[in-house]
């Protein structure tokens, strides 16, 4: 499985990127929106994200009727090269998709939340389809056990006749909101989490590894006063 870090937050980025283990990025006007960026600086940071990020950069078309998702997310696509327009799963959403996987433009399908939508992605083109976890979580429903099933409905079939240059379609598991999340998206083979920065560095952490580490460090004390 992949990392992905869903934040717009600069700063994040750049710290995340450093750590070695960072596949992309995700985006969504609510992030935006907490970094204080203004419309007019948008499409300067998105550009900005996609140099930091060696990898895939969602940004979130707000369009609502397929031809302006289309002309929206053609503007998107022209930023970088490793843009990837994040369109939510909807009809004028499906019919903008299919237009968009026919010129070679990368679609991640978001607020995806049942398998018909899931599959519908895949089928109108989506290269990434973005399950969410967390706000099922929300609503005292099982956010996991809905993502297992969009996962094992995906993988019964063949989409990549579907995708942009015959890519087979990718999950990220997305509304991660913990290190158990991020541990069952990978055991039920989620290709990707797209996990907030504080949930990511928590996944790396470990009360037996700080002790661990601790008792190494003291011990390697005694072995230099020797
Ligand atoms: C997906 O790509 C979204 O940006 C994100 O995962 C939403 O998460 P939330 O439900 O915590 O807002």
């Amino acid at each position: 499985m992949k990392f992905f870090l869903d934040t717009a937050d600069l700063g994040e980025i750049e710290k995340a990127a450093s750590w070695g283990v960072l596949a992309g990025v995700t985006t969504n006007p609510t992030l935006y929106a907490r970094t204080g960026g203004k419309l007019a600086d948008f499409h300067n940071h998105i550009k900005r994200i996609c140099e930091i990020v060696d990898g895939p950069v969602s940004a979130e078309s707000v369009a609502m009727t397929r031809d302006e998702i289309v002309r929206d997310a053609r503007e998107l696509a022209a930023l970088a090269p490793n843009v990837v327009v994040k369109i939510p799963t909807m009809i004028e959403g499906l019919a903008a998709t299919r237009t968009l996987a026919k010129e070679g433009i990368p679609v991640n399908m978001t607020l995806c939340f049942t398998v018909p939508q899931a599959i519908m992605a895949a089928r109108a083109g989506a290269r990434y389809i973005s399950p969410f976890v967390g706000r099922f979580d929300d609503i005292s429903e099982d956010g996991l056990e809905q993502l297992s099933q969009v996962v094992a409905a995906i993988n019964n079939y063949n989409f990549s006749e579907n995708t942009v240059r015959g890519e087979q379609v990718e999950i990220i598991a997305a509304s991660v909101r913990s290190a158990h999340h991020v541990t069952q998206a990978a055991l039920m083979g989620a290709d990707i989490a797209t996990v907030p920065f504080g949930t990511l560095k928590k996944c790396v952490q470990h009360p037996l590894t700080d002790r661990g580490l601790d008792a190494f460090m003291k011990d390697w004390e005694k072995v230099q006063n020797a």
